[in-house]
């Protein structure tokens, strides 16, 4: 395990904005409309820092014309979200994107549920985070905060993890406190290991807030919130929101609301 000196944590969170949900909408009615481009250039003029799209094996809201067309016209990085399988593989060295995301996908799931495994799948996974890196792509893993996964994540040569956000946005009180201190814990370690730390899903206006101010995060990937919010106040303003509340969390401001 390679272990690095603690850096001084950037003080800048980036945002990733997620517009899976606006390809849901969209695939609702097989047309064209809502555009997921028009959403990622919003998202860009509206502070984005980069745009996150996750091509599901079954295609259920972003579909492989979204990538090319994200990969031709986007002014921003984006973050290809994908599972562990030969085809994403070779998608993401056809386009290779800034970044790509390693998920765990289930056929059945709603949404991505759980983190990858990491410590289980090292002999599957080495060889395809080998083969993105070595094309230039900013691999990340998907995980849980459990310090065994980001052991493996060490082990796996994966430059960035992800911490899973969703168990924390879902509890309340004591149990959600208790989830932010492993959450907290997860991101200082990996700091000691030298890894990149970002987390995300499901968060909102309301729980964000605690996620933004661990200083070892580096990045937010945020979605199904801002583009539900969007139907009532807009996107850009929606994204401008959640860059507000993130910003005034990380200079120790608390939730502004
Ligand atoms: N990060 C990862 C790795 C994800 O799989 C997702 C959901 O696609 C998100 C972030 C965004 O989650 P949400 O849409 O709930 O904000």
């Amino acid at each position: 395990m390679s272990v690095s000196k603690p850096s001084r944590a950037s003080s800048h969170l980036r945002l990733g904005v997620n517009i899976d949900h606006v390809a849901t909408v969209r695939n609702a009615r097989g047309g064209r409309l809502p555009d997921p481009l028009r959403a990622a250039r919003l998202a860009a003029a509206a502070g984005a820092d980069g745009i996150t799209a996750h091509l599901r094996e079954d295609r259920r809201h972003i579909v492989d014309a979204d990538i090319e067309g994200l990969m031709r016209e986007l002014t921003i990085p984006l973050n290809f979200e994908m599972a562990a399988t030969a085809e994403m593989v070779a998608i993401a060295l056809r386009h290779c994107p800034h970044a790509a995301c390693i998920v765990p996908e289930k056929r059945e799931e709603r949404t991505t549920e759980g983190g990858l495994d990491a410590a289980g799948q090292h002999n599957h996974l080495r060889p395809m985070v080998s083969r993105l890196r070595d094309a230039g792509i900013r691999v990340s893993l998907f995980i849980e905060a459990d310090p065994r996964q980001l052991e493996a994540a060490v082990a796996l040569g994966a430059p960035v993890v992800e911490l899973h956000t969703g168990r924390y946005c879902e509890l309340e009180g004591e149990a959600q406190r208790a989830e932010l201190g492993r959450l907290q814990k997860a991101a200082a370690l990996c700091t000691r290991l030298g890894l990149e730390c970002h987390a995300g899903h499901g968060l909102s206006y309301a729980d964000v807030g605690p996620v933004a101010a661990i200083p070892e995060v580096r990045e937010l990937n945020i979605g199904h919130f801002l583009v539900g919010e969007a139907i009532f106040v807009g996107f850009e303003p929606a994204i401008r929101e959640m860059r507000r509340v993130m910003d005034a969390a990380r200079a120790g401001g608390g939730v502004a609301k």
